[in-house]
């Protein structure tokens, strides 16, 4: 594979005014998303519920890829269309969950490693068979009393390395997701801080593996005070904030920095976006790949009448893809 195909894929997940869908719930968690509005976690209920998201009319305006979970790259639409031809058919990219979630990271008590290298190349091998065009790893890191420690940054950031390298090899963009938590009370400034020494330490670990950063999306958390923070920043600090760790620690040669909304709601997950996409021009292409941030309204009408109300649901996919895009651009109105 070459750098410029993993180049020409990564260009095209973030291509001007298009971002992507995060879809790629393990079936524990879309269990809880389902549970909190009533619908059984059954196989074909999950395959109902993300058909109804990748299918919404006029999705590839503003959606660039689809992150899938292994059960959904393999499954299909009603009429038996797998789900990756059908985004490939109607131009966008589909692309897989590869980590296999995270797990105590042993002597170091409230921290989190990411696991899932074991047996990753015939993994990635099978998965660009399958129609994938890009991969996502996410790491947790925790902010608490004295934590997140320096090991817990350095294997996090090791283990990103070893995957993007690996899916890079096998013809996959790596999307990278340190993913630093909003759950706690610490204030923006320290989020501030803990991204900066994650970013670095991320950014270190890709160039030591040879990971080639032309062919790389960085997924990042945007820096905001923790839920529970009695002082919470306003939408142009949060974007002020974000843009200078981001620009103290990302190289301009990465094409594009996708956000993960992370429990912000719809509305302040856009209008982040938009403020930071005013501020530019920025080094890099800033754009989404929100999981809840594009699901939730849509989630909450479908259960309600699963089969009825699917155009429904879909246009309130569609209409957080718009906003989203727009935000993109740095072109959203608010609303
Ligand atoms: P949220 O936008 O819901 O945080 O999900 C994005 C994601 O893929 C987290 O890994």
């Amino acid at each position: 594979m070459s750098i410029e195909q993993l180049a020409d894929t990564a260009q095209a997940m973030v291509a001007p005014g298009k971002g992507i869908i995060a879809i790629d719930e393990s079936t524990n968690t879309i269990g809880k998303r389902f549970a909190a509005v009533g619908v059984e976690n059954t196989e074909e209920n999950r395959r109902a519920y993300r058909e109804m998201l990748l299918t919404a009319p006029k999705l590839s305006e503003h959606v660039s890829g689809a992150i899938l979970y292994d059960e959904t790259l393999r499954q299909s639409t009603r009429a038996g269309v797998p789900f990756a031809a059908y985004l490939a058919e109607q131009g966008m990219l589909p692309g897989i969950k590869v980590d296999r979630g995270t797990t105590a990271l042993a002597g170091f008590p409230g921290e989190l490693v990411t696991e899932g290298l074991d047996g990753l190349r015939g993994r990635l091998e099978e998965y660009y068979r399958l129609g994938a065009r890009f991969a996502k790893w996410r790491a947790v890191i925790n902010i608490g009393d004295d934590i997140p420690t320096g090991t817990c940054i350095e294997v996090n950031a090791h283990a990103l390395s070893r995957y993007a390298a690996l899916c890079q090899e096998q013809g996959l963009v790596p999307m990278v997701e340190p993913e630093v938590l909003m759950d706690g009370a610490h204030d923006i400034e320290t989020a501030y801080e803990v991204t900066e020494a994650v970013l670095r330490s991320l950014f270190g670990a890709l160039y030591e593996q040879n990971v080639l950063l032309e062919g790389t999306i960085l997924k990042a958390s945007m820096v905001v005070a923790g839920k529970d923070c009695a002082e919470q920043p306003d939408v142009q600090e949060v974007a002020e904030s974000t843009l200078m760790c981001l620009k103290s620690t990302v190289p301009a040669i990465l094409p594009g920095v996708v956000f993960l909304s992370g429990g912000q709601d719809d509305e302040h997950a856009t209008a982040h976006l938009d403020a930071m996409n005013r501020l530019g021009p920025n080094p890099w292409t800033l754009s989404f790949s929100y999981g809840r941030a594009m699901q939730q309204a849509a989630l909450a009408l479908w259960a309600k009448d699963m089969a009825g109300n699917v155009r429904k649901a879909q246009d309130l996919v569609l209409a957080r893809a718009r906003a989203n895009g727009l935000a993109a651009l740095g072109q959203w109105q608010g609303g």
